[in-house]
Protein backbone atom coordinates (compact mmCIF):
# COMPACT_ATOMS: atom_id res chain seq x y z
CA UNK A 1 0.00 0.00 0.00
CA UNK A 2 1.39 3.47 -0.97
CA UNK A 3 0.28 6.66 0.73
CA UNK A 4 -1.39 9.25 -1.91
CA UNK A 5 -0.73 12.65 0.14
CA UNK A 6 -2.07 14.51 -2.65
CA UNK A 7 -5.59 12.92 -3.19
CA UNK A 8 -4.65 13.43 -6.60
CA UNK A 9 -6.69 11.06 -9.14
CA UNK A 10 -4.93 8.80 -11.83
CA UNK A 11 -6.81 7.51 -13.66
CA UNK A 12 -10.74 7.27 -14.60
CA UNK A 13 -13.33 6.33 -11.66
CA UNK A 14 -16.42 5.28 -10.98
CA UNK A 15 -18.52 8.23 -9.86
CA UNK A 16 -20.76 7.66 -6.85
CA UNK A 17 -23.58 9.64 -6.21
CA UNK A 18 -24.19 11.13 -3.08
CA UNK A 19 -28.24 10.80 -1.73
CA UNK A 20 -28.29 13.05 1.19
CA UNK A 21 -31.27 12.17 3.52
CA UNK A 22 -30.18 14.20 6.70
CA UNK A 23 -33.91 16.45 6.00
CA UNK A 24 -35.42 12.85 6.78
CA UNK A 25 -33.59 9.73 8.00
CA UNK A 26 -31.38 12.21 9.84
CA UNK A 27 -34.04 14.47 11.17
CA UNK A 28 -35.78 10.97 12.62
CA UNK A 29 -33.25 11.10 15.53
CA UNK A 30 -34.22 11.85 18.66
CA UNK A 31 -33.84 15.64 19.47
CA UNK A 32 -32.77 16.42 15.86
CA UNK A 33 -36.44 17.51 14.92
CA UNK A 34 -36.02 21.27 13.14
CA UNK A 35 -38.41 23.48 12.27
CA UNK A 36 -39.67 23.79 8.54
CA UNK A 37 -37.86 27.15 7.67
CA UNK A 38 -34.56 25.67 8.72
CA UNK A 39 -34.47 22.70 6.14
CA UNK A 40 -34.15 25.10 3.76
CA UNK A 41 -31.32 26.81 5.03
CA UNK A 42 -29.84 23.11 5.43
CA UNK A 43 -30.59 22.39 1.90
CA UNK A 44 -29.38 25.25 0.03
CA UNK A 45 -25.95 24.47 2.18
CA UNK A 46 -26.43 20.83 0.96
CA UNK A 47 -26.77 22.15 -2.65
CA UNK A 48 -23.40 23.80 -1.73
CA UNK A 49 -21.72 20.98 -0.98
CA UNK A 50 -22.44 19.45 -3.95
CA UNK A 51 -24.91 16.48 -3.05
CA UNK A 52 -26.44 14.70 -6.15
CA UNK A 53 -29.55 14.23 -4.37
CA UNK A 54 -31.96 15.29 -1.30
CA UNK A 55 -34.20 14.00 0.29
CA UNK A 56 -36.04 17.01 2.56
CA UNK A 57 -38.47 15.29 4.32
CA UNK A 58 -42.01 12.86 4.30
CA UNK A 59 -44.57 15.12 2.59
CA UNK A 60 -47.39 13.28 4.36
CA UNK A 61 -45.97 13.89 8.07
CA UNK A 62 -47.35 17.49 8.66
CA UNK A 63 -48.31 20.36 6.37
CA UNK A 64 -45.08 22.28 7.25
CA UNK A 65 -42.97 19.72 6.20
CA UNK A 66 -44.93 19.47 3.08
CA UNK A 67 -44.17 23.02 2.28
CA UNK A 68 -40.81 22.54 3.52
CA UNK A 69 -39.96 20.18 0.74
CA UNK A 70 -42.08 22.33 -1.56
CA UNK A 71 -39.81 25.00 -1.26
CA UNK A 72 -36.80 23.32 -1.77
CA UNK A 73 -38.16 21.47 -4.45
CA UNK A 74 -39.35 25.30 -6.10
CA UNK A 75 -35.87 26.83 -5.15
CA UNK A 76 -33.23 23.66 -5.63
CA UNK A 77 -33.27 23.57 -9.29
CA UNK A 78 -29.76 22.04 -9.72
CA UNK A 79 -30.04 19.20 -7.16
CA UNK A 80 -32.27 16.25 -8.17
CA UNK A 81 -35.29 15.76 -4.80
CA UNK A 82 -36.09 12.57 -3.47
CA UNK A 83 -40.45 12.59 -2.42
CA UNK A 84 -40.25 9.62 0.52
CA UNK A 85 -43.48 7.27 0.87
CA UNK A 86 -44.41 4.14 2.35
CA UNK A 87 -46.52 1.76 -0.14
CA UNK A 88 -49.47 3.91 0.47
CA UNK A 89 -51.30 6.02 -2.07
CA UNK A 90 -51.71 8.80 0.59
CA UNK A 91 -47.92 8.86 1.36
CA UNK A 92 -47.80 8.87 -2.26
CA UNK A 93 -50.32 11.90 -3.33
CA UNK A 94 -48.44 14.12 -0.76
CA UNK A 95 -44.81 12.86 -2.17
CA UNK A 96 -45.65 13.46 -5.47
CA UNK A 97 -47.44 17.02 -4.77
CA UNK A 98 -44.52 18.03 -2.59
CA UNK A 99 -42.20 17.56 -5.27
CA UNK A 100 -44.07 18.98 -8.36
CA UNK A 101 -42.38 21.71 -9.26
CA UNK A 102 -38.51 20.50 -8.87
CA UNK A 103 -36.47 20.39 -12.03
CA UNK A 104 -35.41 16.60 -11.45
CA UNK A 105 -37.09 14.10 -8.91
CA UNK A 106 -37.86 10.54 -7.88
CA UNK A 107 -40.31 9.13 -5.85
CA UNK A 108 -38.57 6.55 -3.42
CA UNK A 109 -40.82 3.94 -2.44
CA UNK A 110 -40.23 1.45 0.58
CA UNK A 111 -42.00 -1.83 2.23
CA UNK A 112 -40.57 -4.18 4.67
CA UNK A 113 -39.14 -7.39 3.36
CA UNK A 114 -38.09 -9.12 6.76
CA UNK A 115 -39.76 -11.86 8.02
CA UNK A 116 -39.84 -10.29 11.60
CA UNK A 117 -41.58 -6.85 9.93
CA UNK A 118 -44.45 -9.00 8.02
CA UNK A 119 -45.42 -11.04 10.94
CA UNK A 120 -44.86 -8.44 13.49
CA UNK A 121 -45.29 -4.76 12.17
CA UNK A 122 -47.25 -5.37 8.68
CA UNK A 123 -49.18 -8.08 9.56
CA UNK A 124 -48.85 -9.26 5.92
CA UNK A 125 -48.08 -12.26 4.20
CA UNK A 126 -45.37 -12.54 1.17
CA UNK A 127 -47.71 -12.54 -1.05
CA UNK A 128 -49.67 -9.73 0.01
CA UNK A 129 -46.16 -7.45 0.14
CA UNK A 130 -45.88 -8.44 -3.47
CA UNK A 131 -48.78 -7.34 -4.29
CA UNK A 132 -48.85 -4.46 -2.07
CA UNK A 133 -45.78 -3.42 -3.37
CA UNK A 134 -46.63 -4.25 -7.31
CA UNK A 135 -49.68 -1.94 -7.01
CA UNK A 136 -47.84 0.98 -5.33
CA UNK A 137 -44.26 1.17 -7.73
CA UNK A 138 -47.17 1.00 -11.02
CA UNK A 139 -49.56 3.78 -8.96
CA UNK A 140 -46.69 5.90 -8.69
CA UNK A 141 -45.46 5.14 -11.95
CA UNK A 142 -48.02 7.20 -13.27
CA UNK A 143 -46.67 10.53 -11.66
CA UNK A 144 -42.93 10.47 -11.77
CA UNK A 145 -40.80 8.26 -14.23
CA UNK A 146 -37.67 7.60 -11.87
CA UNK A 147 -39.05 5.77 -8.84
CA UNK A 148 -36.66 4.03 -6.33
CA UNK A 149 -37.58 1.19 -4.39
CA UNK A 150 -36.22 0.42 -1.03
CA UNK A 151 -36.62 -3.26 0.84
CA UNK A 152 -36.73 -1.97 4.23
CA UNK A 153 -34.63 -4.34 6.52
CA UNK A 154 -33.27 -6.25 3.20
CA UNK A 155 -30.19 -7.12 5.43
CA UNK A 156 -32.14 -9.26 8.04
CA UNK A 157 -34.51 -11.00 4.64
CA UNK A 158 -34.35 -14.36 3.21
CA UNK A 159 -32.44 -13.77 -0.07
CA UNK A 160 -35.48 -15.69 -1.50
CA UNK A 161 -37.92 -13.23 -0.82
CA UNK A 162 -35.81 -10.47 -1.26
CA UNK A 163 -34.72 -11.35 -4.83
CA UNK A 164 -39.02 -11.82 -5.27
CA UNK A 165 -39.22 -8.23 -4.09
CA UNK A 166 -36.96 -6.39 -6.03
CA UNK A 167 -38.01 -8.75 -9.17
CA UNK A 168 -41.66 -7.44 -8.27
CA UNK A 169 -40.17 -3.71 -8.20
CA UNK A 170 -38.38 -3.38 -11.28
CA UNK A 171 -41.08 -5.25 -13.25
CA UNK A 172 -43.31 -2.43 -12.19
CA UNK A 173 -40.98 -0.01 -13.42
CA UNK A 174 -38.59 1.28 -10.83
CA UNK A 175 -35.20 1.91 -11.92
CA UNK A 176 -33.25 2.36 -8.48
CA UNK A 177 -32.68 -0.48 -5.92
CA UNK A 178 -32.21 0.91 -2.84
CA UNK A 179 -30.71 -1.88 -0.38
CA UNK A 180 -30.54 -0.64 3.13
CA UNK A 181 -28.80 -2.03 5.74
CA UNK A 182 -32.05 -0.38 8.53
CA UNK A 183 -31.08 -2.05 11.45
CA UNK A 184 -26.89 -1.61 10.73
CA UNK A 185 -26.89 -5.43 11.21
CA UNK A 186 -24.86 -6.52 8.39
CA UNK A 187 -21.05 -7.23 8.08
CA UNK A 188 -19.21 -5.79 5.02
CA UNK A 189 -17.93 -9.09 3.81
CA UNK A 190 -22.10 -10.66 3.85
CA UNK A 191 -23.14 -7.49 2.61
CA UNK A 192 -21.43 -6.42 -0.17
CA UNK A 193 -21.34 -9.78 -2.21
CA UNK A 194 -25.56 -9.68 -1.77
CA UNK A 195 -25.62 -7.06 -4.58
CA UNK A 196 -23.61 -8.81 -7.03
CA UNK A 197 -26.07 -11.96 -6.29
CA UNK A 198 -29.02 -9.52 -6.75
CA UNK A 199 -27.66 -8.30 -10.00
CA UNK A 200 -26.98 -11.88 -11.22
CA UNK A 201 -30.24 -13.87 -9.51
CA UNK A 202 -33.04 -10.99 -9.98
CA UNK A 203 -34.87 -10.83 -13.30
CA UNK A 204 -34.17 -7.17 -14.74
CA UNK A 205 -31.02 -7.12 -12.13
CA UNK A 206 -28.72 -5.23 -14.43
CA UNK A 207 -31.24 -3.10 -16.24
CA UNK A 208 -31.51 -0.91 -12.61
CA UNK A 209 -28.82 1.32 -10.96
CA UNK A 210 -27.92 0.09 -7.15
CA UNK A 211 -27.57 2.27 -4.05
CA UNK A 212 -27.33 1.47 -0.51
CA UNK A 213 -28.27 3.25 2.50
CA UNK A 214 -26.42 1.40 5.97
CA UNK A 215 -27.34 2.36 9.23
CA UNK A 216 -24.53 2.69 11.98
CA UNK A 217 -25.92 0.42 15.03
CA UNK A 218 -22.46 -1.91 14.88
CA UNK A 219 -20.16 1.24 13.72
CA UNK A 220 -20.25 -0.44 9.86
CA UNK A 221 -22.27 1.89 7.89
CA UNK A 222 -19.04 3.42 6.23
CA UNK A 223 -17.68 0.10 6.06
CA UNK A 224 -20.70 -1.54 4.39
CA UNK A 225 -21.21 1.26 2.06
CA UNK A 226 -18.08 1.07 1.00
CA UNK A 227 -18.05 -2.82 0.46
CA UNK A 228 -21.18 -2.26 -1.03
CA UNK A 229 -19.37 0.23 -3.51
CA UNK A 230 -17.05 -2.87 -4.78
CA UNK A 231 -20.11 -4.69 -5.24
CA UNK A 232 -21.14 -2.32 -8.12
CA UNK A 233 -23.56 0.22 -5.90
CA UNK A 234 -23.67 3.62 -7.55
CA UNK A 235 -25.52 5.67 -4.95
CA UNK A 236 -25.01 5.60 -1.35
CA UNK A 237 -27.47 7.12 1.14
CA UNK A 238 -26.24 9.48 3.88
CA UNK A 239 -26.71 11.92 6.42
CA UNK A 240 -24.38 14.65 7.67
CA UNK A 241 -22.63 14.12 11.15
CA UNK A 242 -23.90 10.52 10.21
CA UNK A 243 -27.32 11.57 12.20
CA UNK A 244 -30.46 9.29 12.22
CA UNK A 245 -32.40 6.77 13.75
CA UNK A 246 -30.22 5.03 16.54
CA UNK A 247 -26.54 5.33 16.03
CA UNK A 248 -27.32 6.84 13.21
CA UNK A 249 -27.10 6.66 9.46
CA UNK A 250 -23.83 6.55 6.86
CA UNK A 251 -21.59 9.53 7.22
CA UNK A 252 -21.44 11.97 4.68
CA UNK A 253 -18.21 13.28 5.41
CA UNK A 254 -16.72 10.17 5.81
CA UNK A 255 -17.49 8.07 3.25
CA UNK A 256 -16.72 10.80 1.02
CA UNK A 257 -13.46 11.36 2.85
CA UNK A 258 -12.67 7.96 2.71
CA UNK A 259 -13.15 7.86 -1.01
CA UNK A 260 -11.62 11.28 -1.38
CA UNK A 261 -8.35 9.74 0.54
CA UNK A 262 -8.40 6.01 -0.72
CA UNK A 263 -10.16 6.65 -4.09
CA UNK A 264 -7.35 5.23 -6.43
CA UNK A 265 -7.59 2.08 -4.50
CA UNK A 266 -11.26 1.98 -4.58
CA UNK A 267 -11.58 3.23 -7.97
CA UNK A 268 -14.46 5.65 -7.37
CA UNK A 269 -14.95 9.55 -6.67
CA UNK A 270 -17.95 11.53 -5.58
CA UNK A 271 -19.11 15.11 -6.75
CA UNK A 272 -18.79 16.51 -3.12
CA UNK A 273 -16.51 19.69 -3.12
CA UNK A 274 -14.96 19.13 -0.03
CA UNK A 275 -14.17 22.61 0.88
CA UNK A 276 -17.91 22.88 2.53
CA UNK A 277 -17.81 19.80 4.48
CA UNK A 278 -16.80 21.91 7.89
CA UNK A 279 -19.86 24.40 7.39
CA UNK A 280 -22.12 21.72 6.52
CA UNK A 281 -21.29 19.77 9.36
CA UNK A 282 -21.34 22.93 11.61
CA UNK A 283 -24.73 24.17 10.31
CA UNK A 284 -26.45 20.75 10.65
CA UNK A 285 -25.06 20.17 14.27
CA UNK A 286 -26.17 23.94 15.47
CA UNK A 287 -29.69 23.56 13.85
CA UNK A 288 -30.40 20.25 14.62
CA UNK A 289 -29.26 21.05 18.24
CA UNK A 290 -27.22 17.69 17.90
CA UNK A 291 -23.41 17.69 19.50
CA UNK A 292 -20.53 16.14 17.52
CA UNK A 293 -18.90 14.03 20.01
CA UNK A 294 -14.90 15.31 19.86
CA UNK A 295 -13.34 12.01 18.61
CA UNK A 296 -16.03 11.85 15.66
CA UNK A 297 -13.76 11.22 12.39
CA UNK A 298 -13.58 14.53 9.87
CA UNK A 299 -15.54 16.76 11.92
CA UNK A 300 -15.16 15.84 15.46
CA UNK A 301 -13.24 18.87 17.25
CA UNK A 302 -10.02 16.46 17.88
CA UNK A 303 -9.75 14.55 14.39
CA UNK A 304 -7.21 16.89 13.79
CA UNK A 305 -5.65 17.53 16.76
CA UNK A 306 -2.33 16.45 18.40
CA UNK A 307 -1.05 16.98 21.60
CA UNK A 308 1.64 14.39 21.92
CA UNK A 309 5.19 16.13 22.21
CA UNK A 310 6.55 13.74 19.05
CA UNK A 311 3.08 14.08 17.07
CA UNK A 312 3.51 17.92 17.25
CA UNK A 313 7.41 17.68 16.09
CA UNK A 314 7.08 15.55 13.25
CA UNK A 315 3.65 17.32 11.94
CA UNK A 316 5.47 20.72 12.30
CA UNK A 317 8.44 19.36 10.16
CA UNK A 318 6.05 17.44 7.59
CA UNK A 319 2.02 17.75 7.84
CA UNK A 320 2.36 13.88 6.39
CA UNK A 321 3.95 12.55 9.20
CA UNK A 322 0.47 12.63 10.94
CA UNK A 323 -1.97 13.53 9.18
CA UNK A 324 -3.56 11.59 6.18
CA UNK A 325 -6.24 14.39 5.14
CA UNK A 326 -5.69 18.35 5.17
CA UNK A 327 -8.51 20.17 7.57
CA UNK A 328 -7.79 23.07 5.34
CA UNK A 329 -9.03 21.75 1.98
CA UNK A 330 -12.32 20.24 4.13
CA UNK A 331 -12.65 24.50 5.25
CA UNK A 332 -11.73 23.37 8.96
CA UNK A 333 -9.68 25.81 10.71
CA UNK A 334 -6.27 24.36 11.31
CA UNK A 335 -5.55 24.48 14.84
CA UNK A 336 -3.79 21.40 14.51
CA UNK A 337 -2.04 21.03 18.10
CA UNK A 338 -3.43 21.19 20.99
CA UNK A 339 -0.86 22.53 24.07
CA UNK A 340 -0.39 20.58 26.92
CA UNK A 341 1.74 19.31 29.34
CA UNK A 342 3.28 16.57 26.54
CA UNK A 343 3.81 19.43 24.47
CA UNK A 344 7.71 20.97 23.55
CA UNK A 345 9.15 24.12 23.10
CA UNK A 346 9.04 24.02 18.85
CA UNK A 347 5.05 23.91 19.39
CA UNK A 348 5.02 26.71 21.97
CA UNK A 349 7.24 28.51 19.36
CA UNK A 350 4.91 28.06 16.82
CA UNK A 351 1.85 28.88 18.34
CA UNK A 352 2.93 31.87 19.39
CA UNK A 353 4.54 32.66 16.15
CA UNK A 354 1.19 32.26 14.54
CA UNK A 355 0.01 35.05 16.83
CA UNK A 356 3.09 37.41 15.20
CA UNK A 357 5.47 37.10 18.93
CA UNK A 358 8.99 35.66 18.20
CA UNK A 359 10.63 35.36 21.66
CA UNK A 360 14.01 35.89 22.08
CA UNK A 361 15.84 33.03 23.23
CA UNK A 362 15.87 33.96 26.88
CA UNK A 363 12.35 35.11 26.98
CA UNK A 364 11.58 31.44 25.20
CA UNK A 365 12.77 29.63 28.22
CA UNK A 366 11.07 31.58 30.74
CA UNK A 367 7.78 31.05 28.20
CA UNK A 368 8.70 27.27 28.68
CA UNK A 369 8.76 26.78 32.51
CA UNK A 370 5.71 28.77 33.03
CA UNK A 371 4.05 27.11 30.40
CA UNK A 372 5.09 23.83 32.07
CA UNK A 373 3.94 25.15 35.56
CA UNK A 374 0.56 26.26 34.44
CA UNK A 375 0.37 22.70 31.57
CA UNK A 376 0.69 20.59 35.51
CA UNK A 377 -2.12 22.63 37.10
CA UNK A 378 -4.57 22.43 33.84
CA UNK A 379 -4.74 20.07 31.46
CA UNK A 380 -4.74 22.13 27.89
CA UNK A 381 -3.19 25.83 27.84
CA UNK A 382 -5.72 27.81 25.35
CA UNK A 383 -4.56 30.58 23.43
CA UNK A 384 -5.87 33.20 25.83
CA UNK A 385 -3.87 31.36 28.75
CA UNK A 386 -0.73 31.50 26.25
CA UNK A 387 -1.06 34.84 25.49
CA UNK A 388 -0.97 36.20 29.40
CA UNK A 389 2.15 33.92 29.73
CA UNK A 390 3.89 35.75 26.46
CA UNK A 391 2.94 38.95 28.63
CA UNK A 392 4.50 37.87 31.84
CA UNK A 393 7.88 36.42 29.75
CA UNK A 394 8.24 39.45 27.97
CA UNK A 395 7.16 41.98 30.79
CA UNK A 396 4.36 43.35 27.94
CA UNK A 397 1.11 43.26 27.33
CA UNK A 398 0.65 40.20 24.49
CA UNK A 399 -3.27 40.37 24.06
CA UNK A 400 -4.86 43.44 22.74
CA UNK A 401 -7.91 43.31 24.83
CA UNK A 402 -8.00 41.95 28.44
CA UNK A 403 -10.69 41.04 30.32
CA UNK A 404 -9.56 42.46 33.99
CA UNK A 405 -13.05 42.41 36.09
CA UNK A 406 -16.36 40.72 35.14
CA UNK A 407 -19.71 40.65 38.03
CA UNK A 408 -22.80 39.35 37.23
CA UNK A 409 -26.39 39.97 38.80
CA UNK A 410 -28.70 37.22 37.53
CA UNK A 411 -31.19 34.66 39.00
CA UNK A 412 -34.75 34.11 39.00
CA UNK A 413 -36.57 37.48 40.27
CA UNK A 414 -34.37 39.90 38.44
CA UNK A 415 -32.95 41.23 35.36
CA UNK A 416 -29.47 39.93 34.19
CA UNK A 417 -27.17 42.63 34.47
CA UNK A 418 -23.81 42.72 33.91
CA UNK A 419 -20.32 44.98 34.12
CA UNK A 420 -17.16 44.42 32.67
CA UNK A 421 -13.55 46.02 32.78
CA UNK A 422 -11.09 45.30 30.01
CA UNK A 423 -7.48 46.66 29.44
CA UNK A 424 -6.12 48.05 26.09
CA UNK A 425 -2.93 46.99 25.71
CA UNK A 426 -1.96 49.38 22.99
CA UNK A 427 -2.36 52.44 25.52
CA UNK A 428 -2.57 50.55 28.84
CA UNK A 429 -6.29 52.39 29.66
CA UNK A 430 -9.11 50.21 31.09
CA UNK A 431 -12.82 50.52 31.03
CA UNK A 432 -15.56 49.61 32.67
CA UNK A 433 -19.00 48.80 30.66
CA UNK A 434 -22.30 48.00 32.00
CA UNK A 435 -25.17 46.39 30.27
CA UNK A 436 -28.00 44.24 30.69
CA UNK A 437 -29.31 41.20 28.71
CA UNK A 438 -32.27 38.38 28.39
CA UNK A 439 -29.47 35.77 30.53
CA UNK A 440 -26.28 36.38 32.47
CA UNK A 441 -24.59 35.49 29.03
CA UNK A 442 -26.26 38.10 26.46
CA UNK A 443 -25.49 41.13 29.60
CA UNK A 444 -21.96 40.08 29.52
CA UNK A 445 -21.51 40.04 25.40
CA UNK A 446 -23.20 43.48 25.63
CA UNK A 447 -20.51 44.37 28.09
CA UNK A 448 -17.42 43.35 25.80
CA UNK A 449 -18.92 44.71 22.59
CA UNK A 450 -18.56 48.05 24.15
CA UNK A 451 -15.34 47.53 25.77
CA UNK A 452 -13.62 45.55 22.23
CA UNK A 453 -14.54 47.77 19.09
CA UNK A 454 -14.19 44.52 17.02
CA UNK A 455 -17.99 44.50 15.02
CA UNK A 456 -17.20 40.68 15.16
CA UNK A 457 -20.88 38.24 14.61
CA UNK A 458 -20.82 36.14 17.65
CA UNK A 459 -21.63 32.85 15.75
CA UNK A 460 -21.63 30.10 18.29
CA UNK A 461 -20.71 28.64 21.99
CA UNK A 462 -19.80 25.20 22.74
CA UNK A 463 -19.81 24.71 26.92
CA UNK A 464 -17.94 21.25 27.71
CA UNK A 465 -17.54 19.91 31.44
CA UNK A 466 -13.96 19.33 31.79
CA UNK A 467 -14.71 17.15 35.16
CA UNK A 468 -17.02 15.75 37.81
CA UNK A 469 -18.56 17.09 40.98
CA UNK A 470 -19.88 20.43 41.64
CA UNK A 471 -16.34 21.81 41.52
CA UNK A 472 -16.09 21.16 37.84
CA UNK A 473 -14.14 22.86 35.20
CA UNK A 474 -16.12 24.20 32.29
CA UNK A 475 -14.61 24.45 28.97
CA UNK A 476 -15.95 27.96 26.37
CA UNK A 477 -14.93 27.42 22.96
CA UNK A 478 -16.69 30.61 21.19
CA UNK A 479 -16.37 31.14 17.65
CA UNK A 480 -17.08 34.69 15.75
CA UNK A 481 -17.21 35.42 12.25
CA UNK A 482 -15.48 38.49 11.24
CA UNK A 483 -14.85 39.34 7.33
CA UNK A 484 -16.19 35.92 6.20
CA UNK A 485 -13.61 34.68 8.47
CA UNK A 486 -13.98 32.19 11.59
CA UNK A 487 -12.03 33.13 14.65
CA UNK A 488 -12.20 31.20 17.78
CA UNK A 489 -11.18 31.16 21.77
CA UNK A 490 -11.31 28.84 24.46
CA UNK A 491 -11.03 29.17 28.40
CA UNK A 492 -11.55 27.06 30.86
CA UNK A 493 -13.20 28.38 34.18
CA UNK A 494 -15.01 27.06 37.35
CA UNK A 495 -17.48 29.74 36.76
CA UNK A 496 -18.44 29.23 33.10
CA UNK A 497 -20.06 32.86 32.75
CA UNK A 498 -16.32 34.19 33.05
CA UNK A 499 -15.09 31.09 30.45
CA UNK A 500 -17.78 31.91 28.16
CA UNK A 501 -16.21 35.42 28.30
CA UNK A 502 -12.64 35.24 28.52
CA UNK A 503 -13.02 32.95 25.37
CA UNK A 504 -15.30 35.44 23.31
CA UNK A 505 -12.55 38.49 24.18
CA UNK A 506 -9.66 35.89 23.15
CA UNK A 507 -11.77 35.08 19.75
CA UNK A 508 -11.65 38.68 19.26
CA UNK A 509 -8.13 39.30 20.04
CA UNK A 510 -7.33 37.04 17.33
CA UNK A 511 -9.19 38.86 14.98
CA UNK A 512 -7.33 41.86 15.95
CA UNK A 513 -3.86 40.12 15.44
CA UNK A 514 -4.87 38.24 12.37
CA UNK A 515 -4.23 42.25 11.11
CA UNK A 516 -7.87 41.98 9.66
CA UNK A 517 -9.76 44.47 11.90
CA UNK A 518 -9.32 47.79 12.78
CA UNK A 519 -10.52 48.48 16.59
CA UNK A 520 -9.78 52.01 16.33
CA UNK A 521 -11.40 52.48 12.71
CA UNK A 522 -14.55 50.59 14.51
CA UNK A 523 -14.65 52.48 17.21
CA UNK A 524 -14.99 55.79 15.20
CA UNK A 525 -18.17 54.24 13.27
O1 LIG B 1 -33.38 2.49 7.13
C1 LIG B 1 -34.17 2.27 6.19
O2 LIG B 1 -34.46 1.14 5.79
C2 LIG B 1 -34.74 3.44 5.54
C3 LIG B 1 -35.42 3.17 4.26
C4 LIG B 1 -36.84 3.18 4.33
C5 LIG B 1 -34.68 3.59 3.09
O3 LIG B 1 -34.63 4.55 6.00
ZN1 LIG C 1 -32.85 4.56 7.35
Amino acid sequence: MTMNTNNESNGSKRRIRIFDTTLRDGEQAPGASIKPEQKIVIARQLARLGVDVIEPGFAISSPGEFQAIQQISRELQGVEISGFARCVKADIDAAVAATRDAARRRLHLFISSSQIHLDFQLRKTQDEVIRVLREMVAYGKQFVDEIEFSPMDASRASEEFLFRVIESAIDEGASIINVPDTMGYALPEEFGPMFTRIRQNVRGGDTVAYSTHCHNDLGLAVANSLAAIRHGVTQVEVCVNGIGERAGNCSLEELVMAIQTRGDSIGVETGINPGEIYETSRLVSRTMHFPIAYNKPIVGRNAFQHESGIHQDGLLKNRNTYEIMDPEAMGIPRSMIVLGKHSGRHAIKHRIAEYGFRLEDGELEDLYARFKAKADEQKIITDDVLLQLVGESTDSAAEPYALVDLQVLAGSQRSRIASVTVRRAEDGTEGTFAASGEGPLEAVIHCIRQAVPVEAEFEDLELHSLSTGEGAFGEAVVTVQYGGQRYQGTAIHQDIILAAARAYVSACNSVVLSGRANPAKEAAV
